[in-house]
């Protein structure tokens, strides 16, 4: 459809032929054109007004905007909106609804600048994949590609241009609900999954009709709220800020994510929505980021309550010369700027640079050209839930599973068996398998693991159920007619763990315990005596030491998405063999918590023979399980590593030989992991930091070497004067099928000083 900046867009495209402002060493290939972008966007940037400019970086919610009944809040939004007072909304959904408002702000504003339409879609759209923490245990950064992209294709059907996702915050703290967003405790693993979700939702051509952009969100170190309730206080130190938890936005940003998002929390007396240090200092003048920031949902008003606003104006005003370029909900910018502008207290080249990138952004995603292309009501009807679509989330759903326990070999289960008995609310329950971002997803779509098993299960067989009990109650009155169901069956399948809700945002827990009366219910099934296979759902590992000295078999199944129950019938009775690992370390208790396992040594490692040593009294300072733990219905055996040089130079790279084998009778998957660590550095080195991982298929019997390179960019940190560089000494290189069960061997790089080592972002 023609627009009116088709022709002028093309046109400054053609003129394109001046040098390029230096390209961001970081951004792909595929933003080509610059300076036709940046001619076009100054053109526009020429001909608006101060209140024009500040329309582009607002964005209120349009929730409700559809079904509105046309007076109130729909009228003013109309108005509004016919005044160039908006430039974005998030939350309105569907073709129809998003071309209609585009249309406006296409045909009837003065400057005709569309829209661009934001929404959270974070594990799916209408096909709802696994959790992203559930994903991450895939340890397979193309499955969440495949499943972004899907995704987009669907959003983009039904008018959104743009995800707040991925989020990539890492998390050590399993009280945090919203540690079920993102990839877990690891950086490097967080950095893969970050760069692929966004590869996924922006697809090759971020101007396609089927690409959306995507949000690298909360910047910064949201994850780490203390006390893991949300919201709250991140008191991190700048080298831990570097080494921990800025690594995933790195990868994103290289994945060329188009905005990022600023964080709820402060860090260090310094709410991130003001925080210039971060959002300008780092991303913009070190990492060269030319994409845009957007604020959280009413971040930049929340300066007021953080303290350090005394009012709405100021709140603006601290939070644009930060670096937040388009304020989300709070409509503050809109409100108070041009006041703060005549006043003196906010800079115009700011508010001008922040419209540029808004603009950029737009320009990006082809809006200018197409501002239709992504609300196509036809494609809205056939894009959702294809059987494709389905059946790449089933594949989802199997590879995102860890086998925590099998004693026996109790799994998988024959399929004859005679009776099944699946016990616990949870098992009949098809909406928590959507997770708590389900977006547009329908419970009616989901398939949950009692419908799964029965679709699994032979002709023969009975399968029978009983809610026993629920996550939400500790009413224990069922758990007798459970007891009576179990005791009928060949074996009993527990479906127990948490209701969706209980994980997310603001959904913080101050227990890992099971909620409500399953374990009561567990141990009462206990008593039985028949096998049992505990299926757990949660948003976050739970503290179930009590489960794992009891209970034969124990999978790990997150919320699983739209195919959860058949996935995970799938790997109950062996159709599929599960090969996922767990990306975060599971506390046996909350008190040790945080726990992870790139910790530092201390001055006395924790020894259980000696007393003065870094330990608990009273438990054991190991975890349940280690970070990259997960088991297979086949065995592996993985060699030591094998060292291509005992002494490497600045320039050389390392290879790592690892002989690999399934010893076992089935085919398997195993995830070959590769951790390195520095023995002495000027600051203290991570006990062991995870650099290479690969999950691989073996036929029983069959044997593979794999081989990883390093190079002295997998050696790098924040040395004590904060910069970044390898330093000679010994490495030792650890690989295992988890980071407690490791081999390894020992390296030296060579050299007398510290190695500069930029941030670039190939390897
Ligand atoms: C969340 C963001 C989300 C935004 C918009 C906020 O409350 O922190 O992650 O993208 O709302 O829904």
């Amino acid at each position: 459809m023609s627009t009116p900046w088709s022709l002028s867009a093309v046109a400054l495209i053609a003129l394109a032929g001046a040098p390029l402002a230096a390209l961001p060493a970081q951004q792909p290939a595929r933003l080509t054109n610059r300076a036709a972008e940046t001619r076009f966007v100054d053109s526009i940037l020429a001909r608006m007004t101060l209140a024009e400019k500040l329309g582009q970086l607002n964005q209120p919610s349009g929730a409700g905007i559809a079904t509105g009944p046309g007076g109130g809040e729909r009228a003013t939004r109309m108005a509004d909106l016919r005044r160039g007072g908006i430039g974005s909304f998030l939350n309105v959904v569907g073709a129809d609804t998003t071309r209609a408002l585009q249309r406006i702000a296409v045909e009837e504003t003065r400057l005709h600048i569309p829209l661009v339409f934001g929404l959270d879609v974070i594990h799916g759209f209408r096909t709802v994949f696994p959790v992203p923490l559930g994903e991450a245990a895939s340890f397979d950064p193309s499955l969440a590609e495949r499943a972004a992209r899907i995704a987009a294709t669907e959003a983009a059907a039904a008018g959104i241009d743009w995800t707040f996702a991925p989020m990539v915050d890492i998390a050590r703290d399993p009280r945090w609900g919203r540690i079920v967003e993102g990839a877990g405790e690891d950086p490097y693993l967080g950095a893969l999954f970050a760069a692929a979700r966004v590869r996924g939702f922006q697809g090759k051509d971020l101007t396609a009709s089927d690409a959306i952009a995507a949000t690298a969100k909360h910047f910064a170190a949201y994850g780490a709220a203390e006390g893991g309730r949300d919201y709250n206080v991140a008191d991190v130190s700048e080298r831990t800020l570097r080494d921990v938890y800025l690594p995933p936005f790195y990868g994103a940003a290289c994945a060329g994510a188009a905005t990022f998002m600023a964080s709820f929390n402060e860090i260090a007396g310094v709410p991130s929505h003001a925080n210039r240090h971060l959002l300008t200092d780092i991303l913009r003048n070190e990492w060269n980021y030319d994409g845009m920031v957007v604020s959280d949902y009413t971040g930049v008003w929340e300066l007021i309550n953080h303290g350090v606003a005394a009012d709405s104006a100021q709140a603006a005003e601290l939070a644009i010369h930060a670096g937040v370029d388009m304020d989300m909900v709070s409509e503050l910018y809109v409100r108070k700027l041009a006041a703060s502008v005549a006043a003196g207290r906010a800079r115009q080249a700011d508010i001008d640079e922040a419209v540029r990138r808004v603009l950029r952004f737009k320009y990006r995603l082809g809006l200018f050209k197409a501002p239709y292309a992504r609300r196509d009501a036809a494609r809205e009807r056939t894009a959702m839930l294809t059987p494709a679509s389905r059946a790449a989330a089933r594949e989802a759903a199997r590879r995102s599973i860890v086998l925590l326990k099998n004693e026996q070999s109790t799994l998988p289960l024959r399929k004859d068996l005679g009776t099944v008995a699946v016990i616990g609310a949870l098992a009949a329950d098809s909406n928590v398998v959507l997770g708590n971002w389900g977006a547009l997803g329908r419970r009616e779509d989901a398939v949950p693991v009692l419908d799964g098993i029965r679709r699994a299960v032979s002709s023969r067989t009975t399968v029978t159920y009983a809610a026993g009990a629920n996550p939400t109650s500790s009413d224990t009155t069922g758990i007798a007619e459970a007891v009576r169901v179990a005791r009928a069956a060949d074996v009993i399948v527990l479906v127990i763990g948490e209701t969706a809700d209980m994980s997310a945002e603001a959904e913080s827990r101050s227990t890992l315990d099971l909620p409500g009366a399953q374990q009561q219910l567990a141990n009462a099934l206990h008593a039985t005596g028949k096998p049992i296979v505990v299926v757990l759902m949660n948003g976050r590992p739970l503290a179930i030491d009590r489960l794992q000295e009891t209970m034969p078999a124990i999978l790990e199944t997150w919320f699983l998405g739209v195919e959860a129950g058949n996935g995970i019938a799938d790997v109950l009775f062996g159709d599929a063999n599960p090969g996922g690992k767990m990306p975060v370390t599971t506390p046996r208790v909350v008190g040790q918590v945080p726990i992870y396992y790139d910790h530092k040594n201390t001055g006395r490692p924790p020894d259980p023979a000696v007393k003065w040593t870094s330990k608990y009294w009273d438990i054991p300072f190991t975890p349940l399980y280690p970070f990259g733990f997960g088991l297979s219905y086949t065995t592996f055996t993985i060699g030591a590593p094998r060292l291509s040089a005992t002494t490497i130079g600045s320039a050389d790279s390392l290879r790592v030989a690892v002989d690999v084998t399934n010893t076992g009778t089935r085919a398997g998957d195993e995830v070959v992991q590769l951790y390195v660590r520095d023995d002495v550095g000027s600051v203290t080195r991570p006990v062991m930091q995870l650099r290479r991982f690969q999950r691989l298929t073996l036929a029983p019997g069959e044997r593979r070497t794999i081989t990883f390179t390093l190079s002295v960019r997998d050696l790098a940190f924040y040395d004590l004067a904060m910069r970044r560089v390898a330093e000679p000494g010994t490495f030792h290189v650890f690989v295992g099928p988890n980071s407690r069960d490791v081999q390894s061997a020992t390296f030296t790089l060579r050299g007398t000083r510290s190695i500069p080592v930029p941030d670039k972002c190939s390897p």
